[in-house]
């Protein structure tokens, strides 16, 4: 696996045509028991553009009053599903890290106007543990940054069955997803892409 100086692995087709369509059938198992949610953002109130739902014991929920990892499916009370294992297979296999994931954060974009705007991932204790991101169907243009909001940043497609891992320093690299190329993979029934990020949240 190559790794670039500042810890970021970008790996196209790391999954095959089979094995996203095994992982697009889990996510609708997962979601069937954690419905996808539509969160606000925290002070503005102001909607996603993406469906988010999550696997493990922490999801990572958004309200009103703040972004935070939560035991529990914030509409049903009920604790997360398992992370299945070959996503727990997947984890071992490429982060090296020596602990498990305790959170699958599932994003589902949409259409022309979905997106995620430049965020660092802040709100893990375990910040050394790498970041394990999985996309499926719809190619993204993804922005990758540095440690600081106004580093020079690039953007580049990333394909149904890519894997990428943020370890070392671009673990804390800004990044966001600017938007769709919509109807570029026939993988999911209704369109659009799903994107899985595996983070540990508590310090080991
Ligand atoms: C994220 O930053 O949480 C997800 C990025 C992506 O959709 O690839
Ligand atoms: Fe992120």
């Amino acid at each position: 696996m190559i790794r670039d100086a500042q810890g970021f692995s970008l790996l196209p087709d790391h999954l095959d045509r089979d094995g996203q369509q095994a992982m697009v059938e889990l996510v609708a198992a997962l979601a069937a028991d954690a419905p996808f949610t539509r969160y606000v953002m925290p002070r503005t109130g102001r909607p996603f553009s993406i469906d988010m739902t999550n696997a493990g014991s922490q999801g990572w929920i958004a309200d009103r009053q703040s972004y935070r990892y939560s035991a529990l499916h914030p509409g049903t009370g009920r604790p997360w599903p398992a992370i299945p294992p070959v996503l727990l297979e997947l984890w071992r296999g490429l982060t090296g890290y020596p602990h498990d994931p305790e959170c699958c954060l599932i994003n589902h974009y949409q259409g022309e106007g979905a997106k995620l705007s430049l965020h660092r991932d802040e709100d893990e204790q375990a910040k050394d543990a790498p970041i394990l991101n999985i996309s499926l169907g719809d190619t993204a243009i993804f922005r990758l940054g540095g440690p600081g909001r106004k580093d020079p940043t690039r953007s580049f497609a990333v394909t149904s069955g890519t894997v990428m891992v943020f370890a070392g320093p671009s673990r804390m690299f800004y990044h966001g997803v600017d938007r769709l190329r919509v109807g570029s993979s026939r993988l999911l029934p209704g369109g659009g892409r799903l994107n899985l990020t595996l983070r540990r949240v508590t310090r080991p």
